[in-house]
């Protein structure tokens, strides 16, 4: 048997694309699933951002590319940032590439040496512990768990864990899984404290778009324009566009940290794909009414959640400011159907209702559950009536 790198022997598989393969499973036995677990917009691409792909493959641009990005798609990110927050980057701080995911991950892999801490938030993203130990890092948890109010994300949360081994923090705003987002005085007060210690600050906005609240998005680039330097902004397509398929986030940062992750790509994956590389050029600088049509279906199917929830009773939240998940506390039900934890409850409803649910242990969060609404009302309906008859029984 080959021998595995320890490296890789510390990781662990993803808990929410596991349960995409139980869902399929299921299907494959006949079974119809209500999906709450899912991390992806139940929305198709938009038809112009489609047609821009097709018209790629059409004309031929099916080749390499740059590998940081094709330069009409950088223009299209500046000029988009630069109406959204007011931002002037520059196409050599921007780094094209297969989904923010594989952005974070050669971000982390740029800065981040063995022994190195880097404070996550908690709960979190369940990719941010696995590639910070990946980088051989230590995880360093900024809690969020015992914030009031419920979830706030905090900058005191961070600077409490800060010590002379900090590499790097990751905010992660609107928050996966708890939709909140960090305000601007928050983010302000986070920055002006890392700078100062030469940490390197990571703004995960990959749901900056998917926001409810009136007041507009908190840049972290503009707040404190004398540490621009010092913070990294990861961005994505997928959930704002109904892209997740497509493969394409992008990153702002200080030129030399571009350039770092750039060589990384190009021993990894060469280029972000050409296809999608066009179609992100539609998606950013076309017409953006399908973008408020999706946040507004959104807003309807989170503010019906609330309303069942609280009729329900006994599940603690936080109004989410944004994303697409409820984050909830499940403690009271779970006490009283005996079980032993957040897993066991989401794996009884998954048998008996149906319906996926995620174990808010996935994201360090035990006794809560994420549900995501990424689905129809009309599969919101049913399956809340479900889990109000179950939860209640
Ligand atoms: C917080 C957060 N960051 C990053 C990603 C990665 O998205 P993508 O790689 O599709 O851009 C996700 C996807 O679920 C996410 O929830």
């Amino acid at each position: 048997m080959i021998e595995l790198s320890a490296r890789v022997k510390t990781m662990t598989s993803s808990p929410t694309l596991k349960l995409v393969q139980i869902k399929k499973q299921l299907q494959s036995q006949g079974k119809v699933i209500l999906d709450f677990g899912a991390g992806e917009p139940d929305f198709s691409t938009p038809d112009n951002i489609k047609n821009a792909g097709i018209e790629a493959i059409r004309s031929n641009f099916t080749k390499y590319t740059p590998t940081s990005g094709i330069a009409e798609l950088k223009k299209a990110i500046r000029a988009s940032y630069l109406a959204e927050q007011g931002v002037e980057a520059k196409d050599s701080q921007i780094v094209v590439s297969p989904g923010s995911k594989y952005g974070l991950f050669i971000l982390l892999q740029a800065v981040v040496n063995p022994g190195d801490e880097v404070i996550v938030p908690l709960p979190y993203w369940v990719s941010y512990p696995e590639m910070v130990k990946f980088c051989g890092g230590s995880v360093i948890h900024a809690d969020h768990l015992q914030s009031q109010p419920r979830f706030e994300l905090t900058a005191a949360s961070y600077i409490s864990r800060f010590s002379p081994r900090t590499r790097a923090v990751i905010v992660n705003s609107p928050s996966n899984p708890t939709g909140k987002v960090m305000s601007s005085m928050q983010l302000a007060e986070l920055i002006a404290f890392f700078h100062q210690k030469n940490v390197l600050i990571i703004v995960d906005d990959c749901y900056r778009k998917i926001m409810y609240a009136d007041e507009a998005y908190p840049s972290p680039l503009a707040l404190l324009p004398g540490a621009r330097e010092q913070v990294a902004v990861v961005s994505s397509l997928s959930k704002t566009y109904a892209m997740t398929g497509w493969r394409l986030g992008y990153s702002i940062t200080s030129e030399s940290l571009a350039a770092a992750m750039t060589k990384i790509q190009e021993h990894s994956t060469s280029n972000p794909c050409s296809i999608s590389q066009k179609a992100a050029v539609e998606a950013l600088s076309g017409d953006q009414g399908a973008v408020r049509s999706m946040v507004e279906e959104y807003r309807r199917r989170r503010d019906y959640f609330a309303r069942r929830v609280d009729e329900i009773g006994h599940i603690p939240y936080a109004l989410p400011d944004g994303a697409f998940y409820f984050f909830a506390d499940f403690s009271h039900y779970i006490q009283k159907k005996k079980f032993q934890d957040d897993n066991q409850l989401a794996m009884d409803i998954l048998e008996k209702l149906n319906i996926i649910l995620v174990p808010g242990s996935a994201f360090g969060a035990p006794n809560h559950l994420r549900i995501s609404y990424a689905t129809s009302l009309q599969d919101i309906r049913e399956g809340l009536g479900k889990l109000e008859t179950y939860l209640k029984s």
